[in-house]
């Protein structure tokens, strides 16, 4: 049997020198101990890196590209397909008591099964797999269809504020993907910039189902962002969850884009009471149509908001590019105008 150079066999922790003192003769194989390891797990770390850390048996992680309060988002190849794969996975666990720890690796398995409930949905990541990975497969994954380009949030902040075409056209698609999300009886909970990609042609994908509810599910837990959860919503949903909180934060990444400013307090605490106050320089610049429906959107009063994203739509359905028009002067990039000026909308 060829033994490669570096490797350790048993007796080389086994032998000791003869002729030496019972001192020196547990010493050394003691180093030898040591240095195996070390050896050892050097190798293993090349090997690692080279082929990269398997999932489920078959995910490559590539390079991380992400990671939230729970997990962590890896960008990943499929070594059957050679595809390009998004891989979320649970933190490794800590200090976190284990009660807790599996907590989460369940909260992980809801928000698979959540994603999956949508699958087919254009603008909605498919899942490709999940699953406990690891020694102890304690820690959880999903497997999601990778999408290129930028989160929202960073093209937005490269460009503000939006002109009117261009966050027509992300709304627009938003509320077209959402209309199909609540047509299955989810409400998502966590609609923000950081939430969505800008695929290279402009088309918007809706990411993160970790916070999705069933319509009329009770939880006495606010939850969501800060700055895009409506006000009535803090202290939870006693009477059950409704699509109308993704209206409002719909409605708060219309100002952002715009006005550069979230309603209310922002991101900084509860919402204050007599708002929302928004700088009125910046409003006056948003053409009126646009304005109030923004407006509306916020509105404190769940009753007062648009009461599905079709109504939002038609709203902003002026607003949006014409069908074969030309790109704008100065186009966001990915610019989000072309899904509108080269497909009429679903809606
Ligand atoms: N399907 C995907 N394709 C490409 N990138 C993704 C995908 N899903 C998530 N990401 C990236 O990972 C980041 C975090 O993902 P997200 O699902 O929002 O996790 P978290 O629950 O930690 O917020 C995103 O902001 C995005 O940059
Ligand atoms: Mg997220």
């Amino acid at each position: 049997m060829n033994i490669p150079k570096d490797t350790v066999t048993a007796s080389d922790f086994l032998n000791t020198p003869s002729g030496g003192d019972q001192e020196s003769a547990t010493f050394i194989p003691l180093i030898s101990v040591v240095t195996a390891l070390r050896r050892t797990a050097r190798r293993e770390g090349r090997t690692m890196y080279r082929h990269g850390k398997l999932v489920l048996e078959r995910y490559e992680l590539l390079d991380q590209i992400g990671s939230g309060g729970q997990g962590e988002l890896y960008r990943g190849r499929d070594t059957e397909t050679g595809r390009h794969v998004a891989v979320k996975l649970q933190k490794a666990r800590l200090f976190e008591p284990e009660n807790s720890y599996r907590g989460m690796g369940d909260t992980f398995e809801e928000e698979a099964a959540m994603t999956q409930q949508l699958t087919g949905i254009r603008g909605v990541p498919r899942v490709i797999a999940s699953g406990p990975v690891g020694f102890t497969y304690e820690r959880r994954c999903i497997v999601l269809e990778f999408v290129e380009g930028p989160v929202l949030y960073d093209a937005m902040l490269r460009g503000r504020p939006l002109r009117t075409p261009t966050v027509a056209s992300i709304i627009g698609q938003l509320c077209e993907i959402l209309h199909r999300v609540h047509d299955r009886q989810l409400v998502h909970r966590d609609i923000k910039p950081e939430n969505v990609i800008l695929d290279p042609s402009g088309c918007v994908w809706l990411i993160d189902m970790g916070l999705a509810l069933h319509q009329g599910e009770k939880t006495d837990r606010g939850d969501g962002t800060p700055g895009y959860v409506p006000p009535d919503e803090y202290d939870g949903c006693p009477d059950g969850v409704t699509l109308l909180s993704d209206i409002f934060a719909l409605g708060c990444m219309l100002l952002e884009m715009t006005v550069m400013q979230l309603p209310y307090a922002g991101m900084a605490e509860r919402p204050a009471p007599d708002c929302p106050v928004l700088p009125p320089d910046r409003m006056r610049r948003v053409p009126l149509q646009f304005r109030s429906l923004a407006l509306s959107m916020v509105d404190r009063v769940p009753g007062n908001r648009p009461q599905g994203v079709r109504e939002v739509f038609d709203q902003l359905r002026p607003l949006l590019p014409i069908l074969g028009s030309k790109p704008p002067a100065k186009p966001l990039r990915p610019d989000p105008t072309e899904y509108y000026r080269t497909r009429r909308p679903t809606l």
